[in-house]
């Protein structure tokens, strides 16, 4: 069974990036397989991972749906099958990881059966690897849909601002709802001004509200001037040189909750 990470928060509070890094530390680690996952219709994975993508699920569960309509797929052609060749089609297959592509949601009509078929067939090809990392849109759709399913590890991104950490908040809300499915849950603060030495702070107005709300903070990613200039010059960021301050401060965030140390031991 592949060990499941989910990243989720308000938008552009750096799912993406956190996402994208997260993916490239566990390749650089060498622990095993790795199946990314962007779940987010607007597509940005890819980008941040420097991989084209030609085809998403979403698009070519359209094609499927279509053929399932004209009757083609009730001449003995198995769905299931179809469903399991249209992913493989889609998937990006790299050196360091995989990638896949959800694309557009369902549109309008029951999707209901085929939307079963191609979980299954998705859960499938998933449980052959040994991490699958999902980089969710932004907003709650995506877990109240519990397309968030069985994760093992979600971080909840914030920007370190009050009203950040209470949208936050109601993440934690609606993962409770759904009991066992996610195993653990954390909150990472992101872009937080440095102190002094150049260490990410919260403002103790946050901290606070971080106590009063009783979030299971993780930890602080600062403010890194080098994503902003990636971010200009269109750089994919897993090029991100490995002294920057927010590939450091994530990676040691990480080394706690991922089940291996930062030597690579299992733990
Ligand atoms: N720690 C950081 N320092 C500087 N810039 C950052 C940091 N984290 C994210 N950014 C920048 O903030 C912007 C939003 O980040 P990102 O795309 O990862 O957010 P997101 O939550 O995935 O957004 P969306 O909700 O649109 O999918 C990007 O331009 C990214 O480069
Ligand atoms: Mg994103």
């Amino acid at each position: 069974m592949a060990f499941t990470i989910a990243v989720a928060g308000k938008g552009g509070t750096g799912k993406t990036t956190v996402a994208a890094l997260t993916i490239d530390y566990l390749a650089r680690m060498g622990k095993g397989s790795i199946l990314a996952i962007d779940a987010d219709p607007s597509m940005n994975l890819n980008l941040a991972l420097g991989v084209e993508v030609e085809e998403t699920i979403g698009s070519g569960r359209e094609e499927i749906v279509g053929g399932i309509r004209t009757g083609q797929y009730n001449l003995g052609l198995d769905k299931q099958q179809a469903f399991r060749l249209m992913i493989q089609e889609c998937l990006v297959e790299t050196e360091h990881f995989d990638l896949l592509a959800m694309g557009r949601p369902e549109g309008p009509g029951c999707y209901c059966a085929p939307n079963h078929l191609l979980r299954q067939s998705i859960d499938a090809l998933a449980s052959s690897y040994t991490f699958v990392v999902i980089d969710n849109e932004a907003g709650l759709e995506h877990i109240s849909r519990r397309t968030t399913r069985d994760v093992d590890l979600l971080f909840v991104i914030s920007d370190p601002t009050v009203r950040g950490l209470v949208a936050a908040q109601r993440v934690f809300e609606l993962v409770a709802e759904l009991g066992s499915r996610v195993h653990r849950a954390h909150l990472i603060v992101n872009r937080a001004p440095g102190d002094t030495n150049g260490h990410p702070q919260l403002a103790p107005e946050l901290a606070n509200k971080v106590a009063e709300l009783q979030l299971p903070l993780l930890g602080v990613l600062p403010q890194d001037p080098a994503v902003a200039q990636w971010d200009v010059l269109g750089r994919p960021l897993i090029t991100l040189p490995p002294d920057t301050p927010l590939r450091q401060h994530l990676e040691a965030l990480l080394t706690q909750v991922l089940p291996f140390g930062q030597d690579g031991r299992q733990r």
